[in-house]
């Protein structure tokens, strides 16, 4: 049996390029006592992918030159020698940029097409979801009438995070890359207001979004974005660092401004990652599930065909051009 995989063969110099993978194939293993095979019919394609292509000391350990690019999937069982997994069933788990995987069951979840669309345990139903809710309730913990801006706020983890502050009772501010982003984000998910953070008028287009000043920032972006929340910070608010997508592919760090901020107005600036809290995920997901089912958070995707495509959608990803969560379909 053949399977396709894409792998890293080269490491990135500011952003990458489509020459930092190959696609290959190569016979497929079976599995060994203790495995199962899974066919693997949806890859997620996620910006932490791009700190995983760097030689470089983080929270994981990146990808090897040679090695399958690392990524959650969501796929079926076909084969199994393992007693808690059966073919016919479907699970999520970290089966890496290929059409086929070999698991051993660690960190893979079951799921259930019946409830949702497959693809959304790679988004609301999983990582990025369970993020927004982590970063945003049990990190910046928002109360009614406050005001709280996402950036990257049409994303998958930022369109979480936006209504989720809404349905908590708060003012809700994203920032989107562009007109038609912003028009989703205050139209389709119900966000008080959107500022577009390409049309060149950051701090004064925030400053008119957010007229009582910010008390929370759930931070996905950093650089100049995250310069101009700091600004209008109000006094004990909270930033929570989930990401900072700009700085990404930066080949030097980006000089922060308006620091001063985290002193006069005693701010709480805390990063985290979602697996940090693997108890609180539970919770989270049973929460993301009732509020999908009941229509209160509005998912979007972007799609790409095929597993050659993974890398022109993971770098198109990088520069804005997906519009939702990016994922990839792979049967
Ligand atoms: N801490 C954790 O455990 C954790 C877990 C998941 C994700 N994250 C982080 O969360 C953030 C969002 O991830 P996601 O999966 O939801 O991705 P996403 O928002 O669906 O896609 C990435 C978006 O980033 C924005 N972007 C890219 N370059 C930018 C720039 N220079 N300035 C401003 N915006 C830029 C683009 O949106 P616009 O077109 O709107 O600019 C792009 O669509 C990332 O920083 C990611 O690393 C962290």
């Amino acid at each position: 049996m053949k399977n396709r995989r894409i792998l890293l063969v080269s490491r990135p110099e500011g952003a990458p390029t489509e020459a930092n993978f190959r696609l290959e194939e190569t016979e497929m293993a079976r599995p060994a006592d203790g495995q199962f095979l899974v066919r693997n019919h949806w890859l997620s394609l996620d910006p932490y992918m791009r700190g995983r292509m760097d030689a470089a000391k983080s929270y994981a350990k990146y990808v090897e030159l040679g090695e399958v690019m690392t990524g959650g999937a969501v796929g079926e069982v076909i084969e199994s020698r393992h007693p808690g997994f059966k073919a016919g069933e479907f699970v999520n788990g970290a089966f890496g940029w290929q059409d086929y995987a070999l698991a051993d069951g660690t960190g893979v979840r079951k799921v259930d097409g019946s409830k949702a669309p497959l693809s959304y345990y790679l988004g609301v139903l999983g990582m990025p979801g369970v993020t927004a809710w982590m970063g945003l309730l049990d990190i910046a913990q928002p109360k009614p009438g406050e005001t709280v801006v996402v950036s990257a706020a049409s994303g998958a983890v930022g369109s979480v995070v936006g209504q989720i502050a809404k349905i908590k009772g708060c003012r809700a501010v994203g920032i989107a890359g562009g007109a038609e982003k912003c028009r989703y984000v205050t139209g389709e998910l119900g966000l008080d207001a959107c500022v577009d953070h390409r049309a060149g008028r950051l701090d004064a287009d925030l400053q008119a979004a957010a007229p009582k000043g910010i008390d929370v920032v759930f931070e996905n972006v950093g650089g100049p974005v995250l310069d101009a929340a700091l600004r209008l910070m109000n006094p004990f608010g909270r930033i929570t660092i989930c990401g900072l997508i700009s700085q990404y592919n930066a080949t030097e760090s980006h000089g922060m401004r308006n620091f001063r901020s985290v002193l006069t107005n005693r701010l709480r600036v805390q990063g985290f990652i979602v697996n940090d809290r693997m108890e609180l995920w539970p919770r989270a997901l049973a929460d993301l599930g009732q509020w999908v089912a009941d229509g209160k958070i509005k998912y979007r995707e972007s799609v790409a065909h095929g597993l050659e495509n993974a890398p022109r959608a993971f770098l198109g990803m990088l520069r804005g051009e997906n519009f939702g969560k990016q994922v990839v379909k792979l049967t």
